[in-house]
């Protein structure tokens, strides 16, 4: 089975601050930081450090040699990764005191997919192989129908969610991994169980993981109901966290890990990644999850 991660790849400039700029204000940065990042290339990197052979599809402008270099340097193959003109996707972070974000994001050439070119990577790909969506490339409904009709399992965490997301279909799904504002929007519920329950109860196929924050993390499907806490730690920066998840529950989704065991991975994963600074850079190898977890 070989492994797909179709998605975006943005140049993160992060920039430390007191609090999150307000309307008309103007602040004084504490510091600044560029990091490489993109939900998509953030989970090829999880995948990659927690164990697994990834291929990533996406695309880079003409400043985008440190994306590559990023993918290259931590064993993900970059293939499928096209040249465009213009820039690369960037965002612009700012991170509190407390480590929260908030992120303003310029798609640049995330933003410049083709079926065409959807089409010439799938046909690398057949029946069987797992195909890693996120919401920041151009033509998400049309890559999760693609990869579903050659037969892949798509895998999909709508996020940043916007009005796209409608415009999925979630019977083409496989597995689902939202946070409580994705899972709000798609079922119309705000509690985490009535969330599961709605989204089970019209898409009975699904295996969903539904992170909550500071409480932890769900995962449901039709025989299973699973919760897992956070490992708590001092936070430096949440950027990437749920990038690390999806990576950690895929890896163990294919690897055949018990799924108790699976979620105390993730959440000893994403633990680490909220006390380094950084989105991609702030993941950890496997071993370290696995050492981490042996010590408490
Ligand atoms: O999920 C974190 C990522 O979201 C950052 O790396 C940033 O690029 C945005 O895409």
């Amino acid at each position: 089975m070989k492994i797909l991660s179709f998605g975006s790849m943005n140049i993160d400039y992060v920039y430390q601050v007191p609090h999150m700029v307000r309307p008309g204000e103007t602040l004084a940065s504490l510091g600044m930081e560029t990091f490489v990042g993109g939900k998509g290339l953030n989970q090829s990197i999880a995948l990659a450090k927690a164990g697994l052979s990834v291929y990533h599809a996406g695309m880079v402008g003409e400043d985008g040699g440190i994306l590559l270099d990023a993918l290259t340097k931590n064993g993900v193959d970059t293939r499928f990764v096209a040249k465009k003109e213009g820039k690369s996707g960037h965002t612009i972070i700012q991170v509190d005191e407390d480590g929260q974000n908030s992120i303003l994001l310029y798609g640049g050439a995330n933003h410049a997919l083709t079926e065409k070119e959807i089409d010439e990577v799938l046909s690398h790909f057949s029946k069987g192989d797992l195909l890693i969506l996120q919401n920041e490339l151009n033509l998400l409904p049309q890559l999760v129908k693609k990869g579903w009709e050659k037969g892949l399992t798509v895998v999909l965490n709508p996020s940043p969610f916007n009005e796209v997301i409608g415009q999925c279909d979630l019977r083409q799904v496989s597995v689902l991994l939202i946070n409580e504002i994705e899972g709000k929007e798609i079922s119309g519920r705000e509690d985490p169980k009535e969330i599961l329950d709605v989204l089970l109860e019209q898409y009975p196929h699904l295996k969903i993981v539904l992170t909550l924050g500071s409480l932890g993390a769900d995962y449901a499907d039709q025989k299973t109901r699973l919760h897992q806490d956070i490992f708590p730690v001092k936070t430096v920066d949440t950027t990437g966290a749920g990038d690390t998840f999806t990576g950690y529950f895929i890896h163990g989704l294919v690897s055949g890990v018990p799924m108790e065991e699976t979620l105390r991975r993730c959440a000893k994963a994403s633990s680490i990644a909220v006390s380094r600074e950084g989105a991609s850079p702030s993941i950890p190898y496997m071993e370290e999850v696995l050492r981490s977890l042996e010590e408490k």
